[in-house]
């Protein structure tokens, strides 16, 4: 705590709270973009972060991405989290298998000792398919369970490098450039005035879905994604924020 003052990283995380409207940024030294380890020093105060705020019993869903991955290896047991049930999210908006919320959710929970429930089903899929699978007696007990989730963590992307990842068709990216999309959450992507351009149809919690009870816990580092941070928490500022010094600092300058 005291590193942190003297590193000036508490008064960047009290300008980032007000320009934000976010009531908790937690920002940690270093540059994910260019460092790994910065990504696990976000997992770390993400996981002391759980560990305040969830009670036993608690269902906790968890999105995908390699900063979610870094989220999960930094999980220690302790006496709350292993009373935890982990959920993915979401299915698997084309990520590799490791950064995928299914991954994710089940790493969370070996390492806790907790519980988990997988969502076995494609995440994009057509508006047939989509209806009737979620009728399936099976898909609507874990979505059930998804839904009930009080806390939320999640990572923010950069809209370009997101759609590129998940082999998005041209006209798709043509689209996001012309309405000058900068950041993607949840499937949603953002121009930099925080308006929806794009939502992708998939299965599971939904953005809109995250009403006033549920806590929110966003983790996005990196100056890359300080433009797609600003949009995201436009649209729905998060209970908290944890980031890195490079995206604090290029965020106070947008
Ligand atoms: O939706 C946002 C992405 O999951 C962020 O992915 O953590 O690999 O940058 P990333």
């Amino acid at each position: 705590e005291v590193m942190k003052e003297l590193l000036g990283l508490r008064e960047l995380e009290n300008k980032l709270e007000n320009e934000l409207g976010v009531k908790k940024v937690i920002v940690v030294a270093g540059n994910s973009d260019q460092d790994s380890w910065v990504k696990r020093e976000m997992g770390r105060a993400c996981m002391s972060e759980l560990k305040r705020s969830i009670e036993p019993k608690d269902v906790v869903a968890v999105m995908g991405g390699t900063t979610l991955a870094a989220v999960a290896e930094m999980m220690q047991p302790d006496a709350k989290t292993r009373e935890v049930v982990f959920v993915p999210a979401r299915g698997g908006l084309g990520e590799q298998v490791e950064n995928q919320a299914n991954t994710i959710s089940a790493q969370l929970a070996s390492r806790a000792g907790a519980q988990y429930r997988l969502l076995h089903v494609p995440d994009q899929i057509s508006k047939e398919a989509y209806s009737s699978l979620v009728l399936e007696p099976s898909v609507k007990d874990i979505l059930k369970l998804i839904h009930s989730a009080r806390t939320v963590i999640h990572g923010i992307g950069d809209a370009k490098t997101m759609a590129l990842r998940r082999d998005s068709v041209d006209s798709f990216i043509d689209k996001l450039i012309r309405e000058e999309a900068v950041g993607e959450a949840f499937g949603y992507y953002f121009n930099k005035s925080g308006e929806l351009i794009h939502k992708q149809r998939t299965i599971g919690l939904q953005l809109d879905d995250l009403g006033e009870h549920k806590y929110v816990i966003s983790v996005a580092g990196g100056s890359s994604k300080a433009e797609a941070i600003s949009a995201y928490m436009k649209y729905r500022p998060s209970d908290v924020l944890i980031t890195d010094e490079a995206a604090a600092e290029s965020l106070l300058k947008l």
